[in-house]
């Protein structure tokens, strides 16, 4: 370990073997953790080159148990955020690409800090169950042509301690740490082909353009080497997306955009989504096409339908695609109103999603536990002209006293000035794999 360290340190390339030592001798505890942060330093310092960002990413998908979809017909087409405010994109994009005829098995996460996790929005269905087994997750997708599960321990264990060790040493924004930690856990959980969704902005772990399209690079050279397909779409995250933030709020909105009644900004990245999965998954040989026929099946109703499918399957309660209003309960509220005239120049998504936690939306520590009916419900959005005393946002809670806590947060995040402004493009730049 030591020469691997001094390798490392002096700006030389590792070999397949010499990471594969470092990575198995990592997770069985034969190298301690000291070495492996020295040789993290030495990563963030010196970097790691594409084959070696592909070998690290490679022995850490093998660090575990590998799902097997083979049994599966088709392309399997995995789709991953890097995580934002108000991102219930996969919520629509998996029925709406399902209902179009591609299967799609996905092990998501739980949400942590100012951002949501998949998996806590659909526990806000009654009923609904994440712990699937592999064979139930694909019994699951064979028969239903959508599965989601909870991506569990025993997958991609390198990660887990890998992610942690960098927590703490501050190497965590390492660029080829990133991909290999994103890649290994989709290619662990069978996907052959995947569409990232980088989102770039205050809400997001990627600040600028810049280091989103160095990510993008990456990721794009290690999924080749590896023999995959990878397309990214880069997407703005500087104000939230779409109105609604909380888990049973945001399953919601995602209902209201499978009725073809969605914002404008969700319905839209969640068909660039859908269209780069549907090309990648071989559906069609263009996005256009693709864009089409998922815009079709918003409006037919095919996708809520399918939507409806997957959640009776998992055992949750169809009554809130039918009614999705019953998914809102009846939460304490207090409104936040404008205090002056202009238009909203800012609506910082971190402090959003900040105040969303403090509302109980969010989880401060792993252990947190969620109130589901707990969010932020935009009303105005940058852009938009504002009087004062027009109500801004209302906030939801079923603990009372945390909205002296949320309040001020929430407060912060807005910035009205009378000068016109110009709204960043949602999408950004797509780069297609
Ligand atoms: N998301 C991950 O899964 N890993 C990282 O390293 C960063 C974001």
């Amino acid at each position: 370990m030591t020469e691997i360290i001094r390798k490392k340190r002096n700006g030389d390339a590792l070999s397949q073997q010499e990471i594969e030592v470092l990575v198995s001798g990592f997770v069985d505890g034969s190298i301690p953790d000291y070495q492996v942060a020295a040789w993290l330093m030495a990563v963030y310092f010196q970097g790691l080159d594409d084959e070696e960002t592909a070998f690290l990413t490679d022995a850490m998908m093998r660090s575990g148990e590998i799902l097997d979809l083979s049994s599966i017909p088709g392309v399997k087409v995995d789709k991953h955020s890097t995580g934002g405010v108000g991102d219930k994109t996969t919520l629509i994009v998996a029925p709406l690409v399902a209902s179009a005829g591609l299967h799609v098995a996905k092990m998501s996460g739980r949400g942590l800090g100012h951002t949501g996790g998949t998996l806590d929005k659909l526990q806000s269905i009654p009923g609904f169950r994440v712990d699937l087994s592999p064979e139930e997750l694909i019994a699951s997708v064979r028969d239903h042509f959508l599965a989601v599960g909870a991506q569990n321990e025993r997958l991609v264990p390198a990660d887990k301690k890998l992610y942690a060790l960098r927590d703490v040493t501050s190497t965590v924004e390492q660029i080829s740490l990133i991909a290999s930690s994103i890649m290994s856990k989709k290619l662990a959980c069978g996907a052959d082909a995947i569409v990232i969704d980088l989102k770039v902005g205050s809400g997001a772990f990627i600040h600028n353009r810049e280091d989103a399209l160095k990510l993008a690079t990456i990721m794009q050279a290690t999924a080749k080497r590896m023999g995959r397909r990878l397309t990214a779409v880069m997407s703005d995250m500087d104000q939230p997306l779409g109105h609604y933030i909380g888990n049973a709020m945001e399953v919601y909105e995602a209902v209201q955009t499978l009725q073809g009644k969605g914002p404008k900004d969700l319905t839209d990245l969640c068909l660039e989504l859908g269209s780069h999965m549907l090309l990648l998954g071989e559906k069609v040989t263009d996005p256009a096409k693709g864009r089409e026929i998922l815009s079709e099946a918003l409006q037919s109703g095919a996708a809520l339908a399918k939507f409806r499918e997957f959640v009776v399957a998992q055992g949750g309660d169809p009554g809130v695609v039918d009614q999705p209003s019953t998914l809102l309960g009846n939460p304490f509220s207090r409104e936040y109103l404008a205090e002056e005239d202009g238009v909203i120049h800012a609506l910082d998504a971190f402090q959003i999603g900040l105040a969303a936690m403090r509302l109980g939306a969010g989880r401060e520590t792993k252990e947190s536990i969620i109130d589901p009916l707990a969010g932020i419900r935009l009303w105005k959005k940058i852009g938009e002209k504002v009087k004062k005393g027009d109500l801004l946002a209302t906030l939801y809670s079923q603990s009372e006293s945390s909205f002296d806590v949320a309040f001020p947060i929430l407060s912060s995040a807005w910035k009205i000035d009378p000068a016109p402004v110009q709204v960043n493009p949602l999408i950004l730049q797509v780069i297609q794999g």
